[in-house]
């Protein structure tokens, strides 16, 4: 079967992002299928890396990674980076974003909080009149606390759903958990519900990305990019 034209919106917004990355740039990567096709496309501009230094926010980017014979900088070498691209579950018109599908939110916002500059590659799937619309938002939890924070959250009206991937594990790569939960709807106050819920001991991270993304790039049919900067 060949491309999808989810898979040619992805690949033009993740072509279209890896132009921009510059020889001796500190480049961070999210994870997803899109940032996997931008990972295809630096190893093509840049064979083994060269000129770059690169860190990824997953497990299986990094074995990618290494299978396309770009090695990867330790954290501890780098204080910032100078870019980050990374994927998204959802986008709305203020570029705020729902992320953790995926598993990474909590390396992904880290890597994002590290960076100069986040830039978003996404289908038009992704698009959203309001956060939440075809999502849950993600919460990375730490298991043991995770009969309080269902308790935290049930007092709020909210209900959390322990995530399994289909052959039964529930963990991420921090050893924490995933907790995906249904929003309300688009008149939630979105950065109020992030303070709060990042308050409850044994949340780690939510999956908002509130007014940290700079640029998304859209990939359209056509295989051109619409790009959209926050205002
Ligand atoms: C990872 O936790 C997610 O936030 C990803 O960024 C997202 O799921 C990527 O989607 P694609 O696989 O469609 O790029």
């Amino acid at each position: 079967m060949g491309p999808t034209e989810q898979d040619r919106e992805k690949q033009a917004a993740a072509t279209h992002a890896v132009q921009g990355v510059r020889e001796g740039m500190a480049l961070a990567l999210g994870s997803g299928s899109t940032v996997e096709m931008a990972a295809r496309a630096l190893a093509e501009r840049f064979p083994r890396g060269t000129g770059l230094r690169l860190a990824v926010a997953s497990e299986g980017m990094e074995s990618r990674m290494r299978s396309l014979g770009l090695p990867l900088t330790p954290l501890s070498e780098i204080d910032r980076f100078d870019l980050m691209l990374d994927g998204a579950d959802e986008v709305d018109p203020e570029l705020d974003l729902l992320k953790g599908g995926g598993w990474a939110l909590f390396r992904e916002k880290l890597l994002a909080r590290m960076s100069r500059s986040l830039e978003i590659m996404v289908d038009r799937s992704k698009l959203v009149d309001h956060i939440g619309r075809d999502h849950p938002l993600p919460l990375e939890i730490v298991p043991f606390a995770r009969p309080y924070v269902l308790r935290e959250l049930s007092r709020r009206g909210l209900e959390g759903h322990l995530r399994r991937r289909p052959d039964g594990t529930d963990r991420t790569d921090n050893g924490n958990e995933i907790l995906d939960v249904k929003l309300p709807g688009p008149s939630l106050s979105l950065s109020a519900l992030d303070q709060e819920l990042r308050t409850v001991p044994g949340v780690v991270e939510t999956g908002l990305f509130l007014g940290m993304a700079a640029r998304v790039y859209v990939g359209l049919p056509s295989g051109k990019v619409e790009v959209r900067q926050r205002p």
